[in-house]
């Protein structure tokens, strides 16, 4: 099988410029200009941009969370991430409290393999360290290729591990080449703050934003950073929302510290007005949306170089889970629908709104979380010998987001009714034509799972 996809704009972290791009069997041969390949499909891509496919490093799918389950599973989900321009996610396994870290990843594998239409990885959520927890981190780092050990410092008595353990965690996880991730926000005080709303009647979905205040996150990014220095573990803060937290991690590069930063699509596009409306519900995740000031940092930040990571933290849940919460905000099921329009969202609101650049854009969007992940240039980029994961893009095609349009399994859209400029057109997935025009040529299952390497530097 051989793709040619000629003159487009090829994109990437560094550079643009107008090439050919010739692809045999699942990888990139060639690039240059007027190549004379002969190919089985030629794609003329004038006008297009030809950009890595997008890469987001923080989705959860059919995962098991507040009494219910996320709405996507491997297939839709994948599917639907593959639609918006995004070829790869990387899905967190959770460990059942008291139970091992190899039966989460089995039941985990249970799910995903011969399930998904994109490539997938995964991270472990260390929810109970303890001696048995120890003795698999060096197993599923060297055999399975899991190099990223995920921590809650909230939602305690399910995902919450104390300081005691992130500390021990961190050690054993460093001795082995791996890095910690975080959920950073204070536990403890939310869930304070969470019954003082509720013994008061503050049971609307404005009050899950007012239970998590600004102050909750950068507490716990500070203390989080402070862990990761102290033991000297490799790091990485999860859908970071605000400037305090982002303030704490700038701190932590005055010590000539690195500690790597993801934001979400939406902390970029949405803020907490919309938790007053009636159906505030849809919003609701955590951390909450937050406040334009703190959208503005976060455009500066991926320009600073602070925040490298854009990813959506895709859980979605259907209206009728949502009403698990009709009448109390903390029942309502965390989480909202994202998958499918990051890449078209930052480009639409980053790129042709001026905030960002073109190679910045392919940088947050795939690049950095293939370096910080463990497979770059395998995934991430369009160089020879790299992966034909790659995203033919119409910059100018104008549409509108509607949950009547998307290929989420959700009932609603975050986003109904937003216009925006930049469209996915084709897909290529390890050389494959995968998607032409919103119809689907490949089948479920061909997506593959990618075995990461410890850490390297960006
Ligand atoms: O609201 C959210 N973010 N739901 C998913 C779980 C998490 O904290 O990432
Ligand atoms: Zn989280
Ligand atoms: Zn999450």
């Amino acid at each position: 099988m051989s793709i040619l996809i000629k003159n487009g704009t090829v994109v990437t972290a560094s550079d643009a410029y107008v090439a050919d791009v010739f692809i045999e069997g699942e990888t990139v041969v060639a690039i240059g200009n007027n190549l004379p390949h002969q190919a089985e499909t030629t794609i003329d891509a004038k006008g297009k941009l030809v950009i890595p496919g997008g890469i987001d490093p923080h989705v959860h799918l059919e995962m098991p969370f507040m009494g219910t389950y996320s709405s996507d599973d491997y297939s839709s989900g994948t599917l639907a991430a593959m639609h918006g321009g995004t070829t790869m996610v990387i899905d967190f396994i959770l460990q059942t409290q008291g139970d091992t870290l190899h039966n989460a990843l089995k039941e985990w594998q249970d799910k995903s393999i011969g399930r998904a239409y994109g490539d997938y990885s995964y991270h472990m959520a260390v929810t109970d360290y303890n001696e048995t927890t120890r003795k698999e981190i060096s197993q599923l780092i060297q055999n399975e290729g899991i190099t990223s050990f995920k921590t809650f410092m909230a939602y305690k008595g399910a995902l919450m591990i104390d300081d005691g353990q992130m500390v021990a965690l961190m050690k054993e996880v460093k001795k082995h080449g791996g890095f910690v991730t975080v959920h950073a926000t204070n536990g403890d005080m939310i869930d304070r703050l969470i019954a003082t709303n509720k013994a008061a009647g503050n049971l609307s979905p404005l009050y899950h934003y007012l239970s998590q205040p600004e102050v909750t996150e950068s507490e716990a990014s500070a203390r989080f950073a402070d862990m990761a220095h102290y033991t000297g573990v490799k790091s990485y803060i999860v859908h970071l929302t605000c400037e305090g937290a982002l303030n704490a991690v700038r701190q932590a590069t005055k010590r000539n510290q690195k500690v790597h930063v993801e934001t979400c699509i939406q902390y970029l596009t949405l803020d907490a007005s919309l938790y007053e409306r009636e159906d505030g519900h849809k919003w609701v995740m955590s951390p909450p949306l937050r406040e334009p000031k703190d959208q503005e940092t976060l455009w500066a930040g991926i320009n600073q170089g602070l925040v490298q990571v854009v990813a959506t933290d895709h859980c979605p849940f259907l209206w009728e889970q949502k009403m698990m919460g009709k009448d109390d905000f903390s029942k309502i099921p965390n989480g909202h629908p994202a998958i499918e329009h990051r890449m078209e969202l930052l480009f639409s609101e980053g790129v042709n709104k001026g905030r960002i650049s073109l190679s910045k854009f392919v940088e947050v969007s795939a690049t950095n979380a293939a370096k910080i992940f463990g497979m770059y240039p395998k995934k991430g980029t369009i160089a020879i010998g790299s992966d034909a994961d790659i995203v033919i893009f119409d910059p100018n095609e104008e549409h509108t987001i509607s949950h009547k349009s998307h290929h989420m399994n959700a009932d609603y859209s975050s986003y109904e009714g937003w216009e925006v400029k930049g469209k996915t057109k084709q897909v290529i997935m390890r050389g494959k034509l995968a998607i032409d025009n919103g119809k689907v040529l490949i089948d479920k299952g061909y997506g593959e799972y990618v075995k990461r390497v410890p850490f390297s530097k960006i």
